[in-house]
């Protein structure tokens, strides 16, 4: 359980989800939200303000940063750091994890998921509704799984990865884990059987290359 004032930042749609998650698994309500384009407001009967005023108002309180885009909650996420908070861990009651999987701070562990031997998880990273990371997954700093995201076996994903709803990667063995590049982003519904480059978008069953993100 929380034991001091914590602040969520965010106001949105994942931000009320992250509510959700803290209320049940820390036993608390945040002192406030964060919202910098629209705050003077109350969601969920909380007061909303700026990133701004909370650095004068909750200097060093813990936090929870609660942005589904992947590249602007690593950029909170690293100012909210280097501006003295800290960032708190989530994990949802009943979330299996095994005794010898780790999770890193900030990292956010929604309903319904299990997260099997020597699995790693970096540090502000989503791991969303019922998502399936089998044995000796790596997961990078600020990576994003959205719901039902399913990792078979020996899988590394770099930092800044997107994974959409309902992904399926597999074909990675223990000799040569499948790779997903560093910020690449995967399409809801794609079956990942190939390594996927670094800063690119894939979709499709099989998945394809679409774009660049560079
Ligand atoms: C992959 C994705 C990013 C592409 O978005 P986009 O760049 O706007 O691409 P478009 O919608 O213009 O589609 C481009 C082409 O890819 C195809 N495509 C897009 N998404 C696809 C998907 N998930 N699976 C298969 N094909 C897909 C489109 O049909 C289109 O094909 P066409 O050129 O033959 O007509 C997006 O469709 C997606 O899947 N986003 C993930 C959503 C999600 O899970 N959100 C939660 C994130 S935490």
């Amino acid at each position: 359980m929380a034991t001091r004032p914590f602040l969520i930042y965010g106001a949105g749609g994942h931000a009320r989800e992250v509510l959700g998650l803290a209320r049940v698994s820390l036993n608390m309500e945040p002192a406030v939200l964060l919202d910098d384009f629209n705050p003077c407001r109350t969601v969920s009967n909380i007061e909303v303000i700026t990133y701004a005023d909370a650095l004068t108002r909750f200097a060093g309180a813990d936090i929870l940063i609660a942005v589904g885009d992947t590249p602007a909650r690593k950029r909170l996420y690293l100012r909210a750091v280097s501006d003295g908070f800290t960032p708190l861990t989530l994990r949802a009651p009943g979330v299996w994890i095994s005794s010898n999987a780790s999770v890193g701070r900030g990292s956010q562990i929604f309903f319904g998921t299990a997260i099997s031997e020597n699995v790693v998880i970096g540090e502000n990273v989503i791991i969303n509704f019922h998502c399936s990371l089998s044995h000796d997954v790596t997961i990078g700093d600020h990576c994003t799984l959205a719901p039902r995201v399913t990792c078979a076996g020996n899988v590394a994903i770099e930092s800044g990865a997107t994974i959409g709803v309902g992904a399926t990667i597999i074909n990675g063995s223990a000799q040569k884990p499948l790779k997903i590049g560093k910020n690449a982003f995967i399409g809801a519904g794609s079956l990942v059987i190939a390594d996927v480059a670094a800063e690119t978008v894939v979709a499709g069953v099989p998945a394809r290359p679409l774009k660049s993100r560079a």
